[in-house]
């Protein structure tokens, strides 16, 4: 999976996402993260401003449209030349539909995702139109720029590519993977602070383990995610109970 990142600040999405698990997961080539600094393609050879005033009036800058598109156009290039057949232009912004596990699923899945990181007061409509195929979101609140959420998306997304997580760091039980929250889990000591582990879980007892971990799991989510467990119920509703037959 290949990700290609359009922004003002490079070094941001270079640091934030070569340590750890997205570190290594480059340098082992199962995603290369490529950021792309759009100053690079101001046609402002002299200040390579990409930034000017709004048009009808109001505060602060607006990222222009060309350094953006050309900026895109040499990206598209090398995609469609490494033979890739489609891909996705995602625009993080806070007026994007939100985020969530469902969309890093399906995003995981494309083998290339550019993402356009804005900044100032926005980006001129114009490009948008032009360019994006997806308008998303990290949440109901807004932060500076687009960095910091492009990093939050490809950290979720990169970690369901095949390969990505060793077998002990498995994606498939944790929480969101099924509506459910994670159970609670503990390691050595056996007691701490004169907490005890719950014996149930020393016990060897694989299916009572389980059974005990999906139970802790529905409480936690009912009492932390009530929405989420609604929706968990409509896909797990209880069985009914069995009627006696009656005797003849
Ligand atoms: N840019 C600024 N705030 C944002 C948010 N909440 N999600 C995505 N991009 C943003």
């Amino acid at each position: 999976m290949n990700f290609h990142v359009m922004t003002l600040f490079p070094e941001m999405i270079n640091e934030g996402l070569s340590a750890s698990i997205m570190g290594r997961a480059s340098e082992r080539g199962y995603i290369s993260v490529n950021a792309i600094n759009i100053r690079d393609y101001s046609a402002d050879i002299k200040h390579h401003k990409v930034d000017d005033y709004t048009y009808g009036g109001g505060a602060g800058m607006l990222m222009q449209a060309q350094p953006i598109y050309d900026c895109y156009k040499d990206i598209e290039k090398k995609i469609i030349d490494s033979g890739a057949k489609k891909h996705r232009v995602i625009y993080v912004t806070p007026q994007g539909s939100v985020f969530n596990q469902k969309m890093a699923a399906e995003l995981a899945k494309e083998s290339d995702l550019v993402f356009l990181c804005g900044h100032y007061e926005g980006v001129d409509e114009r490009v948008l139109e032009e360019i994006v195929t997806d308008y998303v979101s990290i949440g109901d609140y807004v932060l500076t720029g687009g960095e910091l959420p492009a990093m939050v998306m490809i950290d979720a997304i990169a970690r369901l590519v095949p390969g990505v997580l060793n077998n002990d760091e498995s994606a498939s039980t944790e929480s969101h993977s099924n509506y459910l929250l994670e159970y609670p889990q503990y390691s050595r000591p056996e007691e701490w602070m004169g907490k005890k582990v719950p014996e149930i879980l020393l016990s060897g007892d694989h299916k009572k383990v389980d059974e005990w971990r999906l139970e802790k799991a529905i409480e936690r989510t009912r009492q932390r995610r009530p929405d989420l467990y609604e929706k968990w119920i409509l896909e797990n509703p209880p069985a009914p109970p069995k009627k006696k037959r009656k005797k003849s």
